[in-house]
C-alpha cells in the first residue's frame, strides 16, 4: 500500500470510530431509558402487581431489590408480605434483572425508584403541579402519564401528563 493509500484507511478508521462513539453517547444518553424489559415473572406479577404495576426490574439496582424485598411486612404503610417460597423466587428475578451500569444501576440506598437520582433527573422538566393532580397522586404511579408503563415503554413521544 502507498502513502496515500494509508491515509485513507486510516482516516476512514478514524472517521468510523467517532461515528461509532458518538452514536454509543447518543444511544446511552437519550435511546437507553425509552425503552425498559417487562417483569417476566408469573409470582412476581401476582404479589407484587396488584396494588401497583408490577415495576421493571431493570429500574432498580439489586442491593435497593434486596432493601425492598427485606422490608415487605412494613411496606409504605401497608403489609406486603409473601411466603419464603415466593420470597425467594422473586428476590432471584429481581435480582437476576437488576439495572446495571453507572445511571439506572448505581444504588443511592433509597427504597423507592421514584426517589433515585436517575428517576429525579429524568423528570425534572415535570412541572411541579403535575404530580399533584388527583389522577396522578404519587410519581410511583407510572401508569398515570406513561401508558405503555408496565410493558417498560417510557417512550418521551407517547408520555402524556393528565390535566
Ligand atoms: C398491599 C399492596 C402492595 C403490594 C402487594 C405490594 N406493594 Fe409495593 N407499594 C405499595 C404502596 C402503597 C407503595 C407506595 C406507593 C406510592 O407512594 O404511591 C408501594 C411502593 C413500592 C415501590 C416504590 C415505588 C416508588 O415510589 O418508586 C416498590 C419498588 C415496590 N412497591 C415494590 C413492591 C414489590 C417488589 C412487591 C412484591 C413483593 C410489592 N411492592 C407489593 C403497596 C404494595
Ligand atoms: C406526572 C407524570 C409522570 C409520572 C407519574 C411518571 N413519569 Fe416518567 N416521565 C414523564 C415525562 C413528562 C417524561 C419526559 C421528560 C422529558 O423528557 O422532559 C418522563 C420520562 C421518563 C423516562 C425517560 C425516558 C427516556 O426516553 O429516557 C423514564 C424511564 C420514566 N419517565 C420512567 C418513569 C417511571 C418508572 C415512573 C413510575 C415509577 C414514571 N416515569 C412516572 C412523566 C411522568
Amino acid at each position: 500500500m502507498n502513502n496515500a493509500n494509508k491515509r485513507k484507511v486510516f482516516d476512514f478508521t478514524v472517521w468510523s470510530m467517532s461515528l461509532l462513539f458518538a452514536f454509543g453517547l447518543l444511544t446511552d444518553s437519550a435511546l437507553a431509558d425509552s425503552k425498559v424489559p417487562a417483569a417476566t415473572n408469573k409470582t412476581y406479577q401476582a404479589e407484587c402487581g396488584s396494588c401497583h404495576i408490577a415495576y421493571s426490574p431493570a429500574l432498580f439496582a439489586a442491593p435497593a431489590w434486596r432493601r425492598v424485598m427485606a422490608g415487605l411486612t412494613k411496606h409504605f404503610g401497608t403489609d406486603a408480605g409473601v411466603d419464603a417460597r415466593a420470597a425467594a423466587e422473586i428476590g432471584a428475578f429481581l435480582e437476576s434483572n437488576a439495572a446495571e451500569g453507572r445511571k439506572r444501576g448505581s444504588d443511592s440506598g433509597v427504597l423507592r425508584i421514584t426517589e433515585t437520582p436517575w428517576f429525579t433527573r429524568k423528570h425534572r422538566e415535570v412541572p411541579a403541579p403535575a404530580w399533584k393532580n388527583p389522577k396522578v397522586l404519587s410519581p410511583a404511579n407510572c401508569t398515570a402519564c406513561h401508558a405503555g408503563a408496565e410493558r417498560g415503554d417510557f417512550d418521551e413521544h407517547a408520555v402524556r401528563i393528565p390535566r
